[in-house]
Order: structure tokens, then sequence, then C-alpha cells
């Protein structure tokens, strides 16, 4: 095998963070010990049909007693940050009181095998697995949700704030306000557009809570962030009236963070395309200021692009925008946009690979907000991973699609992006929410039934690149 001469390849600066990201509930199982409780996924996992084949967090690949030998094999491939999240329902089992020590202990043991081990640990508050206590009261649709995220958000950071330097408050609101209450693709599974709008809204201002909380309970150096799956929307023609649905599906689907998170309002369009469904006056004065906090960093996942049209009258919109099925829009206010695959290679999730809906986040988000740093929190793929004679995992398709999406990442920076480090997602194979254990995303193989870890190829040639900071190619030219 012969590779370019170093020289000539892509470099990451010293200080970028490679890093691999995970989830509570997609890795930890350990779903009853030591006073965790149900969350929204838990209740979600047990309702019939919801989950593929009844899969379950339960026990998901163990991390929770195996975080040991996870954090190993970390190091292993050369990582040197690891994105995780806290799980709300081990910390703080009922959303309210004072948090749980045991469980608090395993995230300062988690924290303290990654600092031995030279890792940076980032930290994520929700991915998604609410109390279902909370929800049991009116979850996220309900102020007093967002009220007691920041009340858990400073429990945890005053319990973690001298291990963990960086922090992000919501992992993908846009996933937990429309597909959870939108489409009901996700926990906790209601179909309606006007709850998905107002969980937009108490998420928007949980964040912005949770924000103010952390500051008063970090150390000064404490770098706070938010993680959102930005969509690279673009128009299937130019028409005016595809350029309309594209700016519609930016609105409810950027902006309606983008906006009150970073420049403290929410956007007229959005008001006006939502005004049939909601006045919202569930936003009260003052919110706007509220969500609109100074933030250290803002996170970026990112999978593929979202390529959209105007519906002609009468016809049925196509609704291909990767989000799962479901019978209901998790687009509220875009009933007549259609949602088209772009075109070009997929992965196992039926998405396609353009790693130029990347550049195009990176650059619009600098020419936007030059001073706020960047990171990819999240990008990476799903393939059918099979053994081979013995038992090595060869995923060239895998290192292909995150050498090209880093290779985005190179351009954005050399555009005047400041990004600042990248997550591929996952470090292991896990628990994929709504298609269970069907979907395989690890670097890392798990076999689920002995929780055998085998790093696949991918995580070989991963390795590499972060050991380096050169962007050496996956396979021989
Ligand atoms: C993102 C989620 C993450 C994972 C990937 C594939 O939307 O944040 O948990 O499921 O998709």
């Amino acid at each position: 095998m012969s590779f370019p001469p170093s020289t000539e390849l892509p470099r990451f600066p010293a200080g970028f963070l490679w890093g691999a990201a995970t989830s509570a509930y997609q890795v930890e199982g350990a779903a009853a010990e030591d006073g965790r409780t149900a969350s929204i996924w838990d209740t979600f996992c047990r309702t019939p049909g919801k989950v593929f084949q009844g899969h379950t967090g339960e026990v998901a690949v163990d991390h929770y007693h195996r975080f040991r030998e996870d954090v190993r094999l970390m190091a292993e491939l050369g990582l040197t940050a690891y994105r995780f999240s806290v799980a709300w329902p081990r910390v703080q089992p009922t959303g309210h009181g004072p948090g749980v020590q045991l469980g608090l202990d395993f995230y300062r043991r988690l924290a303290d095998e990654l600092l031995a081990a030279g890792i940076t640990p980032v930290a994520t508050l929700y991915h998604w697995d609410l109390p279902q206590e909370l929800e049991s009261a009116g979850g996220w649709p309900e102020r007093a949700t967002a009220e007691r995220f920041a009340e858990y958000a400073a429990l945890v950071g005053e319990a973690l704030g001298d291990r963990v330097g960086h922090w992000t408050t919501l992992n993908e609101p846009w996933c937990s306000a429309f597909l959870g209450y939108g489409s009901g693709v996700h926990a906790p599974g209601r179909t309606d557009p006007v709850a998905a709008l107002r969980a937009a809204h108490h998420l928007n201002l949980g964040h912005g809570l949770a924000v103010t909380a952390l500051r008063g309970v970090l150390p000064g150096a404490a770098r706070l962030s938010v993680a959102l799956n930005l969509h690279a929307v673009r128009p299937l023609t130019p028409s005016a009236a595809d350029r309309d649905a594209a700016r519609r599906i930016d609105a409810v689907g950027n902006r309606v963070f983008l906006g009150p998170m970073l420049e403290g309002f929410y956007p007229e369009d959005l008001l006006a395309d939502t005004a049939h469904l909601t006045d919202w006056s569930f936003v009260r004065d003052g919110d706007p200021k509220e969500i609109h906090q100074p933030l250290d960093w803002l996170g970026v996942n990112y999978y593929t692009p979202t390529v959209v049209s105007a519906t002609a009258e009468g016809a049925t919109p196509a609704r291909e925008d990767g989000h799962g099925g479901g019978t209901a829009s998790p687009w509220p206010g875009a009933d007549r946009v259609g949602f088209h695959r772009a075109p070009g290679e997929r992965t196992a999730m039926g998405w396609a690979v353009d790693p130029s809906g990347l550049h195009q986040l990176l650059t619009d988000l600098a020419r936007r907000h030059p001073d706020l740093p960047l990171m990819v929190t999240e990008n990476g793929a799903a393939y059918v991973d099979e053994p081979d004679a013995d038992g090595a995992f060869d995923d060239p398709e895998r290192a292909a699609y995150i050498h090209a999406h880093l290779a985005a990442v190179h351009r954005a920076r050399a555009d005047g992006a400041d990004v600042r480090g990248y997550f591929t997602w996952s470090l292991l194979d896990n628990f994929e929410w709504a298609y269970g254990y069907a979907k395989r995303f690890g670097l890392v193989h798990v076999d689920f039934p002995t929780q055998t870890r085998t790093p696949k190829s991918s995580a070989g040639w991963y390795a590499r690149v972060a050991r380096t900071g050169e962007l050496h190619p996956p396979v021989a030219p």
C-alpha cells in the first residue's frame, strides 16, 4: 500500500478535537439500576409498533458497566475527545429535586477515566431521554419543562464542572420537538403540530435558561454550546415556488432555533407560515432575550442534504425527508412541501452521501456568525457490516464517507469557518432509536448478544487521521 507524501495531505491544526459521539439511551443500558427511572424512550419502546421488532435500550451496549473498556478503545483509536450525554432520569429521576449520587458518580468516573486517557469529555445534557414523569405532566410543550431543565442543568454542572469543560445543552431540539410531538416517530410519539411548535419554543427557552444556570455554577473557563441538526436545504429546481419551499423548511427546520438562540428573535416568516396553527402566544415577553445567551461554540450535526419542492395542486407531496415514516408530518406549516432524496450513493439509512451540504452549513454559519467557533458534533453513516471469514469487519464505505466529510470540513476551514473539532457518529454500534439495533453507525462493531467490541477497518483509518492530523485517504490511491 502506498500513500502520497504526507506534506500533500490536507492538515488539521494541533488541538483540533478528534472525537466520536454517543448518547446515554443509545449505549448505557442499566435502565433500572442505581435509581434510574423511565424516560420517554423507555415508555415509547414498550409501546407496540413504535420501535423495530420491539427493541429497547434496556441493555443497549452496556456502556454503563463497560465504560472503562470503551475508554481504552477510544485511547487506542487516538481520539482526543468523547461526546456523551447525561441521562436525566439517571441523575434526577423525577425531573425534580436533588440529584442521585450513584447516577452522578457514573459520569464522574467516566470523566475521570477519559481525563486519565488524555481524552476531553464533552457532555450533552439532553439527548432525548426526558424523565417520563415530566412528560406525564405535559412534556416539552409546557413551559415548566424548560424550567425543570435549567434546574437539572445546574445540578449536573455542579457535580461535574470540576472535570468537564465542554458542555452542550440540547442535542437536536428539532428532533425532540418535531419528530417527538409532530410526526410522532420518536418519543413521546405525539402527532400535534401545535404541540410541536410549543415544544420547539420551550426547548429554546430551556436552552437559554440552562446556559444561564450553568454559567452560575461552572468555572469561567467552561465552554457552552448547543448541537443542532441543521438542514442543508436545497430547492429541487430554481423555480420561485421551489425556492419558497426551501425558505419555509429553512425557517421551521433551522431558523426556528438559530433565530432565537443566536439572534434573539423568531423569524417573521416562520410566524406567518404557521399563523393558521398558532398565534405563538406561548412566547412570553422577555423569552427571546432569555434564549439569546452568548455561546462559546455551536455544534453542527449533519448527515445528508434536504431537497424540497413545491407540490402541484392536487398532487400528494413526496415524503422522502429521511426522518422515518409516520402519517403525520414533522413540518408544521409546510404541508405542501415535497421532500426528495438527493441523487447519488446512499447509506443503509437511505440517506444520500453529499458532503457539500456540510460545507454549505459551516460556511453559511461562519458568514453570519463569524465569531462563533463551530464543531461538527455528529457525522457518520450506517452500512451493513458483515464479518469476513476471520471475523474482521471491513467497512470501506464508512471510511470513505467520513473521509469525504472531513475533506468538506477542511475546505470550510480554508473558506473561513472556524471549525474546532469533529465527532463521528458513532463510537460503537448502538440503539438507533425507532430502527432499534438494525442500523449500525459504529467505528467499532458490537456483537449485541455477547457485547464483544471489534474495531472495524474504518476505526484503524480514523485513528491514523486523528494521530497525525492529516487527512490520509482511506485506501491506497
Ligand atoms: C442523530 C441523533 C443520533 C443518532 C444519529 C444517527 O439524529 O442525534 O442520536 O441517532 O442521528
